[in-house]
């Protein structure tokens, strides 16, 4: 039995006929750009998360940069993150010509850790950017009562979260913007690339729906430099059909993750994801810490089973951040978890029996 590490061909299966059916209407409709398969996406998306506005972008890089951009993020402005993230988090940064500022994550979650973050706040500080990072957000509310009392915005990169709760709210709609991502592996993804952000502020929401449009307000009346950030049409209309299983592939992605962590329990070769009480994870990847990476995956991809590192390298020791001047020991957490950090097959049409055999070949 061979397995796949996220299942997206049964998930295709399932929901052929009605997603078959959504992206012919596009292409018969010809409305390619906006229109309303894009409002009924961002009124869906707004339903879900609870935020009073939900917008639709190009990708979950891409609604970083806008959130960047509608904050009036510029060059030398100090943005607070983890070094223990996708490079999208802080390379949106630097593009702006602003400084990623790293904080060492907590290696409960692998979040960043919010007691050591007001110690890199300055005057030059712009916003705060916490990573819900393979599922799980951090301590949203000790985030934001740091961020208040600085008067900083804090803009939650929930590209891995995107389903998951925070004290009962969802991820996305815990800070000023929450961005996300729907690349196809995410916990709602689409086919192609695709993204959101999130927020409460009319005149915030107004002001970036205006950049991801090339910062027009009237049709060639340009107001802000933006982008082309547009979701596309087709991709709306997948997510539009994908949205109304979500909360059933929720239920099932807390299911899998936590019969895993409780077969995997008393397992003395790695370590289990802590899922925190007021908290759910989406388990975007199940990630476990192990003793011997190296010999691990290797018995479980001679046995089929596909294995991923996410991330070896923290952003700090990556050649593109080397003008920072990062170091060997700078976050001694996020270079230990790297090291032993793996990822195994996870996606809601698991089966059972797939995962028997993971936990069987991990156990022998
Ligand atoms: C934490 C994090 N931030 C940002 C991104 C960027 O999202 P996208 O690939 O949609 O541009 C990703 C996705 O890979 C991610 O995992």
């Amino acid at each position: 039995m061979k397995i796949p590490f996220i299942d997206l061909k049964t998930q295709y299966e399932t929901y052929k006929e009605e997603i078959n059916k959504e992206v012919l209407g596009v292409m018969e409709s010809t409305q390619f750009i906006f229109g309303p398969q894009v409002t009924k996406l961002e009124n869906g998306l707004a339903k879900f998360t609870g935020a009073k506005h939900a917008i639709s972008c190009s990708s979950g890089t891409d609604a970083l940069i806008l959130a960047l951009l509608a904050l009036d993020v510029k060059a030398g402005d100090e943005i607070i993150t983890t070094p223990f993230t996708f490079i999208a988090t802080a390379e949106v940064i630097a593009l702006l010509g602003a400084v990623p500022v790293f904080v060492d994550i907590c290696d409960m979650n692998y979040n960043i850790d919010f007691t050591k973050i007001e110690e890199k706040i300055t005057s030059k500080t712009k916003a705060i950017m916490p990573v819900s990072l393979y599922g799980q957000t951090s301590n949203m509310d000790k985030i934001n009562e740091i961020a208040e009392r600085h008067n900083l915005p804090v803009i939650e990169d929930a590209c891995q979260s995107f389903g998951a709760e925070f004290n009962g709210k969802k991820s996305g709609n815990l800070s000023t913007i929450g961005c996300t991502s729907f690349f196809p592996s995410k916990p709602l993804g689409c086919y192609g690339d695709g993204g959101a952000l999130f927020c409460n502020d009319d005149a915030l929401a107004e002001k970036i729906r205006s950049i991801l449009n090339h910062g027009q307000g009237k049709r060639y009346e340009h107001k802000y430099i933006g982008i082309n950030g547009r979701m596309d049409a087709m991709q709306a209309a997948i997510l539009n059909v994908k949205l109304n299983h979500f909360e059933d592939e929720i239920e099932k992605r807390i299911e899998i993750g936590s019969r895993y962590s409780k077969l995997l329990e008393n397992c003395e070769e790695l370590k289990t994801p802590s899922v925190f009480e007021d908290r759910t994870s989406v388990y975007a990847q199940y990630s476990v810490l192990c003793k011997d990476r190296e010999t691990l995956s290797k018995k479980l991809n001679d046995a089929g089973i596909p294995t991923a590192v996410h991330y070896p390298i923290p952003l700090h020791l990556q050649e593109a951040f080397a003008y920072l001047g990062g170091k060997e020991g700078d976050f001694p957490v996020s270079e230990r978890v790297g090291k032993s950090i793996m990822s195994l097959p996870m996606s809601p049409f698991l089966t059972k029996e797939q995962q028997d055999m993971v936990v069987a070949t991990i156990k022998a």
